[in-house]
């Protein structure tokens, strides 16, 4: 399936099957990069905000995003998370689930900045960000210094 013609569903604890959950887990083990545990991924959850992409019963990738950030600005929308399962990659899925979510958050964050850190050693998804218009800010990354904050202004990515 066309990543365009995917869902997205946002995911809460009362809705999580057992079938998603562990797909979502299965792609973060194997991500490639530092891996957010189980408990981590289901807390996201928890608190709100994260979002699946689905190719009818399969997780293509999923997205954790924070409206309440405040690390870099008074406040940001922060993608915390976004990942795309192996065979998904390189179709376009990573650009629209974070144009499309991001928009969810087109009026209730209106005027301000959609933020995330990055591992500097990270190419792909630092070319996925440059893609969509980000840009290195030379703010330090709360992560420390293997990484970077990249930032664009939310009206800019949606547009
Ligand atoms: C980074 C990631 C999310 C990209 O997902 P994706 O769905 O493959 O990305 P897209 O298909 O939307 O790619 C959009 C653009 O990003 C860039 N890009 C994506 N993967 C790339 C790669 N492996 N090498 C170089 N550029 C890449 C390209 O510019 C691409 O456009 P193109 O295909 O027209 O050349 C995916 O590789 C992933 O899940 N990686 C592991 C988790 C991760 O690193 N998450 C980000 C943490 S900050």
């Amino acid at each position: 399936m066309q990543a365009s013609n995917m869902d997205i569903i946002r995911l809460t604890l009362d809705t999580l099957t057992d079938s998603i959950f562990e797909q979502m887990v299965d792609i973060e083990a194997n991500c490639g990069i530092f891996s957010y545990p189980p408990d981590v991924l289901r807390e996201c959850i928890r608190i709100g905000d994260t979002y699946a992409c689905m190719d009818d019963e399969t997780v293509a990738g999923f997205i954790t995003v924070d409206p309440a950030a405040t690390d870099y600005f008074d406040t940001s929308l922060h993608i915390v998370n976004v990942n795309v399962a192996t065979a998904y990659r390189r179709q376009g899925l990573a650009q629209m689930m974070i144009r499309t979510v991001c928009g969810y958050y087109a009026n209730s964050h209106a005027g301000l900045m959609v933020t995330l850190d990055v591992e500097k050693t990270n190419v792909p998804a630092r070319s996925l960000y440059e893609k969509l218009g980000f840009v290195a800010s030379d703010m330090s990354s709360e992560n420390g210094p293997t990484d970077l904050v990249m930032v664009v202004a939310l009206e800019q990515l949606i547009a």
